[in-house]
């Protein structure tokens, strides 16, 4: 379904013009979830930014396929549009399935509507019948393609949870020419989840065909990002860095040998951030507003923040900050061996995040025997982590592994320094400060010492007010908008 726009077909022999016109191309992303409607993590600011950015093109036709969640807010479903509804077959189940349709900056946002997946307390997954409710989904983004006719020209899944969209299009729906000229991209926002299930679902709930067993099976488990995989044209995944280190055991999570085979169809494209969503120019979240001429703000910012904390007030100690989920891959077990070493210099230490029990203990007990020089806040909030961003000086992320990371961006819009470990897209995001060059502090082993090091150097510099501040600005001129990654996916589809 390419349309090459505005070149009327001529029945002339003669040898027409090289002329270059942008092919027309329609793509529609599958995901589980996207800003502003529903958003976990740095997957729903993806979807909520890529899209609107590759919409801007007029050349490109873009929708995004969602599951239509109970706790979206009213204020977007007053807008929804009821499109159609049909039954969809999730084994040897019927299951109802309505679409609705909203469309918001150039991009159409189709949601798929069952109350009985989708409208349930808490989180968005979780729930003992995952594997159900995203096969549901997953078909049901399908057959609404098929009902509404917007075959697309690329079908880009993204992570688990939309893996058996592409199983189904390659192993099931290719007896039909639309379905088969549809070419798929797969994209890995993180290769640790990858939707693992008994063998007994395969055909009972997946209704898979025993052909593409051996594409789907995996250990002796159906895994939908392997079957994806396996099945797609393209693999991307969401940095360079991640897209080498997975094809080995420490990043793959058991599947470095079917990356390794893959290897071929596989790109990596960093990610961006919406710059305008994250703008201390204009920030609503932040105590007062800065730009990176004048940076008057950013230290009302710093000294509201430890006021809000009850650290001191004081200018001249930096503040180092994490916000993270609580979890292992994060790198918290390297923050764990140095705080009370760190903790001895003259800084101060601001925690948010949630996660496992045993990390948000331990930050409980270190903000509490450091009382007003470590601060601790146990939640996900939104609201607050601005005011980290804005208010802090350094931004500690030391992940053991991070395909992308947004955090790192973020913190940067905000003149706030990161300190990462080389990995993924921290890697290809942070270079190391060296002179007139760099935009942070890296360290390349995952090693406790290593890190703290680096920390060091930092504070090191921090003393140099006329230093920082010259880091600081090149920190915030960094581009991480989406407009250069935008094009690389716009050159992927090409292919
Ligand atoms: C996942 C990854 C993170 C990445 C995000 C968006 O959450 O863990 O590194 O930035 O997806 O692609």
């Amino acid at each position: 379904m390419t349309h090459a726009k505005s070149v009327k077909p001529t029945k002339a022999k003669a040898k027409l013009p090289k002329i270059s016109v942008k092919e027309y191309k329609k793509i529609v992303f599958l995901g589980s979830e996207a800003a502003p409607f529903i958003a976990t993590g740095g997957l729903a600011d993806v979807l909520g930014s890529l899209p609107k950015e590759l919409a801007k093109k007029d050349n490109l036709d873009i929708s995004v396929i969602l599951p239509l969640y109970g706790n979206i807010s009213d204020e977007f479903r007053k807008e929804f549009k009821f499109l159609t509804n049909f039954y969809v077959s999730v084994g040897w189940r019927s299951q109802y399935a309505g679409v609705f349709l909203y469309e918001y900056k150039k991009v159409k946002f189709y949601f798929i509507d069952n109350e009985y997946y989708f409208k349930r307390e808490g989180n968005i997954y979780g729930f003992y019948d995952d594997g159900e409710r995203f096969a549901f989904f997953s078909r049901a983004a399908l057959d609404t393609i098929a009902r509404l006719n917007i075959y697309p020209d690329v079908l880009n899944c993204n992570d688990w949870q939309t893996a058996a969209s592409i199983i189904y299009l390659k192993g099931m729906y290719y007896g039909d020419e639309n379905f088969r000229r549809i070419k798929t991209v797969f994209t890995i926002h993180n290769i640790e989840y990858q939707g693992k299930f008994g063998m007994e679902t395969y055909a009972d709930l997946f209704g898979f065909p025993d052909s593409i067993l051996s594409f789907v099976e995996c250990d002796g488990l159906v895994n939908l990002m392997k079957g994806a995989i396996e099945m797609t044209d393209i693999v991307s995944t969401v940095s360079p860095t991640y897209a080498g280190e997975i094809k080995y055991p420490f990043f793959a999570h058991g599947l470095d040998s079917v990356m390794r085979r893959n290897e071929h169809k596989l790109v990596g494209i960093l990610n961006g951030i919406d710059t305008d969503y994250y703008n201390p120019k204009t920030d609503k979240s932040v105590f007062a507003n800065y730009t990176v001429s004048d940076l008057t703000g950013k230290s009302v910012c710093k000294a509201e923040l430890q006021k809000m904390l009850n650290l001191p007030e004081r200018k001249d100690v930096p503040i180092i900050a994490v916000i993270s989920r609580l979890v292992s891959h994060k790198g918290l077990d390297l923050i764990k061996d140095i705080a009370e070493r760190l903790l001895t210099e003259d800084v101060q230490l601001i925690i948010l995040g949630k996660g496992e029990i045993g990390y948000e203990n331990y930050f409980r007990y270190i903000a509490e025997s450091y009382n007003g020089k470590c601060a601790a806040v146990i939640a996900y909030n939104q609201d607050l982590s601005r005011k980290i961003y804005s208010g802090a000086d350094m931004f500690l992320m030391p992940s053991k592994s991070e395909p992308c990371g947004l955090s790192q961006m973020i913190a940067s819009r905000y003149g706030t320094v990161p300190i990462v470990r080389e990995t993924g897209g921290l890697n290809d995001s942070i270079k190391a400060v060296v002179g007139d060059t760099g935009n942070g502090f890296t360290f390349h082993d995952y090693n406790s010492g290593d890190m703290l090091y680096v920390i060091k150097q930092a504070i090191e510099m921090y003393k140099d007010a006329a230093a920082w501040k010259k880091l600081v600005e090149r920190v915030m001129k960094t581009d991480f908008s989406w407009k250069k990654s935008a094009e690389k996916y716009e050159e992927m589809y090409n292919k």
